[in-house]
């Protein structure tokens, strides 16, 4: 069959604007930009929900951002948030909308009407379980208060609860302990039933599909546990909760419907903590704080409808990931939470962004010929300021780096810790962008008592181009309703590059592949006369048959 020809990049006028501009700002420098425009860090700003976007140390100009500006309005993205927003099949490959933002709004259109009521009876079932298990109205099998939560979920269905238990740590209700597990591996599962007391320990199977190899295998794996424990085979109901579109499955594990929550198809795993996935965190937080977060989102996804692309935080940090990814050619992107309890923050954007858009077909189905979305990672600051950020510093990679900075300690204390905290990321930032050249490199090491020659000698090591292009995101201070923010932003982020680059930010084809192989190949493991595969692949399978 003839191959049809790769798809170029859907907007021809702005990519030949951005291509030269790319071409005249390889030679530029951000720390120049600044000293010749001294409305820059201002004019670069944006604000929305809490949260301020700096974009001001970005290896972009005036009149690239201009000429992006143009590619946000030849890419029709205002039409194509209405399709979102509207409940548009903007899932074309599965038919399905993407309404993540119905999960926390407060109000909608007619037609979203009877949705919105699904939403809200869920959400008050979600919190009436809250209160029952706080009040101790809902106990275990023996009459104990539940005192341990433990998640059972993977992907979507754990690095956003996960993530956010985490985050919000200082806004816990002391009177649950969170746990999760996702890894089929079950070290992970061991590591979380040791602590617990089985008698106290309330299980939520988190799993939109209840089909996950992982999920199904650590279920059973704790309910057998909970047995094991001691508790009599109805206990089930009274230590298992489940999230999932799949009730039947639910019931058939032994969990009574008044114990499932449902969620629709409408809902992308990777967007559905704001759902009935998030049980854990409105456990872990409350009912009122878990609503802060869903309004803080609510107030992002306004800003995100409504302001024009020139203001729209998301727009704008969607426009920079194509400026760096697409045209600059930056292969991979970091996200450095300036914030401990963020430390989960990268690898839930991992799966929203690496998930959403890691795709080389557009939606027509044809190859494209341009960059999509860049290796996302990272970790937190300032942990990371001693392993990878050297790399950042001196290697030979192009690589974009959102800072995110909560400008006060979630709890105030310790003043002098935060404090130095902020001046790290602030110094990070500031070292990308101006870099050290050689001659203050020997300066520096001839101050240091070394001679002229030998700091001649050693300066090319210190040497550091700068010219690293960041972004800060900053807040006064981390709340669950800027978090909400927060992590709708990225979502919304996410969102616009696939339409920038054409491409189905919902579906997650290239997930499936590997997981069929593993399972024809966990089912002939054991099989007498076992299929051949590729011969690596059976050496392996040769090497553990022989450790059995
Ligand atoms: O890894 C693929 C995936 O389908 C993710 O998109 C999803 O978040 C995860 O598996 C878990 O799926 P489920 O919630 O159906 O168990």
């Amino acid at each position: 069959m003839k191959q049809p020809e790769p798809a170029p990049f859907p907007h021809p006028a702005s990519l030949l604007q951005l291509q030269t501009l790319a071409a005249q700002h390889r030679g530029l420098s951000i720390a120049r930009f600044f000293q010749q425009d001294s409305r820059r860090v201002e004019d670069f700003s944006a604000e929305a929900a809490g949260w301020r976007l700096d974009y001001s140390r970005q290896l972009l100009d005036r009149e690239a951002r201009r000429a992006l500006l143009e590619l946000a309005q030849s890419a029709a993205i205002e039409e194509a948030r209405e399709a979102l927003f509207s409940g548009q099949a903007v899932n074309q490959t599965e038919q399905r909308a993407a309404l993540h933002t119905l999960l926390r709004a407060t109000a909608t259109e007619h037609h979203l009407q009877p949705k919105l009521e699904e939403v809200k009876d869920c959400r008050h079932q979600m919190a009436a379980w809250v209160d029952r298990v706080y009040s101790g109205e809902h106990r275990g099998y023996s009459g104990e208060t539940i005192s341990d939560i433990v998640n059972l979920g993977i992907g979507g269905s754990d690095l956003g609860p996960r993530m956010v238990v985490q985050a919000l740590r200082p806004f816990h209700n002391k009177k649950l302990r969170s746990h999760f597990c996702a890894n089929i591996d079950p070290a992970e599962l061991a590591a979380v039933l040791e602590q617990l007391n089985p008698a106290r320990t309330l299980f939520i199977i988190c799993s939109k599909t209840l089909h996950t190899e992982e999920t199904l295998h650590n279920a059973k794996s704790a309910r057998h546990w909970l047995l094991a424990g001691g508790a009599p085979e109805n206990a089930v109901a009274s230590h298992f909760l489940a999230a999932t579109i799949n009730i039947k499955a639910a019931r058939d594990f032994g969990i009574p419907e008044r114990n499932i929550l449902p969620l629709w198809d409408w809902v992308g795993g990777r967007y559905s903590l704001w759902s009935a996935i998030g049980w854990s965190n409105a456990f872990a937080v409350g009912n009122e704080q878990f609503a802060a977060l869903l309004a803080g989102a609510e107030e992002m996804d306004k800003h995100f409808r409504t302001a024009p692309a020139e203001s729209n935080l998301a727009v704008i940090m969607s426009l920079l990931e194509v400026w760096n990814a697409t045209i600059l050619g930056a292969e991979s992107c970091a996200v450095i939470p300036y914030q401990h309890n963020l430390a989960q923050l990268p690898a839930f954007l991992q799966q929203l962004s690496m998930e959403s858009n890691g795709k080389r077909v557009n939606r027509a189905g044809v190859t494209v010929d341009y960059a999509t979305a860049p290796v996302l990672w990272g970790a937190e600051g300032t942990n990371g300021q001693h392993s990878f950020l050297q790399l950042l510093h001196q290697g030979t990679l192009l690589c974009p780096v959102d800072f995110i900075l909560p400008l006060a300690g979630p709890l105030g204390e310790d003043r002098e810790g935060h404090q130095r905290l902020v001046a790290n990321c602030l110094g990070q930032a500031r070292a990308l962008m101006i870099g050290r050249d050689e001659s203050t490199a020997v300066n520096s090491l001839r101050t240091r008592g070394l001679s002229r020659a030998r700091a001649q000698q050693l300066a090319p090591h210190l040497v550091m181009p700068g010219n690293q292009p960041s972004s800060t995101l900053s807040c006064p201070q981390l709340t669950p309703g800027r978090l909400g923010a927060l992590l709708a932003l990225y979502e919304h982020k996410t969102f616009c590059s696939g339409q920038f680059w054409q491409i189905n930010s919902f579906d997650q084809w290239g997930v499936e592949l590997g997981k069929e192989l593993g399972m024809e190949i966990y089912t002939s493991m054991e099989a007498p006369a076992a299929p051949a595969f590729d011969p690596s692949t059976n050496a392996l399978l040769e090497r553990w048959r022989h450790e059995q």
